[in-house]
């Protein structure tokens, strides 16, 4: 099987799972959690490289301050609880979006995570935290304008790569696969220029549902996906090596 390079989850349904099951949102947020934790460990034993998992948008802010409040509790709970797990499978954990303005308590157990995990080489785990793509792309923008006016890029000539280089994980590779579980068949401000040629798996499942068998579904769906990169099928069926991936 071809597993792709870089798969990012939207892990949508956590309040719909609760309330069908007549609980509070707060608790499809804990068994959210535990689907995440359950992914990281497929993702580490299918031998994944790279899985960012959308964890709070910066349209999340706008929820209820209980809501957004028991949210980063339990991320810091959950990143706290997990480094072992982490540590034991070589997991390197790293954030895109503007952490800064998180609660103290959620940046202090992003660094101590960030920080014990710093010089593993398996799984790269990125967390999408108050990530927007459009503010991905608007500080690039701004990057850009500020490098230019000090004479450090001519804007005639600056490039994609140049462009990309600016944007939130620009070390890694883009998503290959796109997951997004609870049936809502949009991309919510995620990696909007990432996303170019990532293929889209949508599922119905709620994200406390998804388990390791739906990750494999995904993935042998993406293995049936013919990415042709703007090219024809027959270009493709003949350069198939090589077409593999989002070369930027
Ligand atoms: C995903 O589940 C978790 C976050 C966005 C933080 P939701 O909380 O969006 O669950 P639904 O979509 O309301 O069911
Ligand atoms: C997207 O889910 C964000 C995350 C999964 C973190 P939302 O539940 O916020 O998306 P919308 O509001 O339904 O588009
Ligand atoms: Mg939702």
């Amino acid at each position: 099987m071809n597993l792709p390079n870089h798969i990012a989850i939207i892990m949508d349904g956590n309040g719909r799972w609760a309330q069908a099951r007549g609980h509070s949102r707060f608790w499809g947020h804990i068994r959210g959690a535990k689907a995440a934790t359950r992914t990281i460990r497929s993702a580490v034993d299918l031998g994944v490289k790279n899985l960012t998992l959308f964890t709070f948008s910066t349209e999340n802010w706008k929820r209820p301050e209980m809501e957004v409040n028991f949210l980063m509790h339990l991320l810091s709970r959950q990143l706290k609880k997990e480094l072992k797990m982490l540590m034991e499978n070589n997991v390197h954990f790293s954030c895109v979006g503007d952490i800064s303005v998180l609660p103290k308590h959620a940046q202090k157990a992003l660094a101590e995570t960030m920080q014990a995990t710093k010089d593993n080489t398996g799984l790269n785990l990125v967390f999408a935290l108050n990530y927007s793509g459009r503010q991905d792309l608007l500080s690039a923008a701004k990057e850009f304008a500020l490098r230019a006016q000090r004479g450090e890029v001519d804007p005639h000539s600056v490039t994609e790569e140049d462009f990309n280089q600016w944007l939130a994980g620009s070390e890694r590779p883009h998503p290959d696969l796109i997951i997004r579980t609870s049936g809502e068949l949009r991309v919510s401000n995620f990696f909007l220029w990432q996303a170019a040629y990532s293929e889209l798996y949508f599922t119905d499942k709620l994200w406390p549902d998804f388990k390791h068998d739906d990750f494999l579904a995904a993935i042998t769906e993406f293995n049936h996906r013919e990415r042709r990169f703007g090219q024809t099928g027959d270009q493709v069926a003949r350069t198939s090596d090589s077409m593999q991936n989002d070369t930027l």
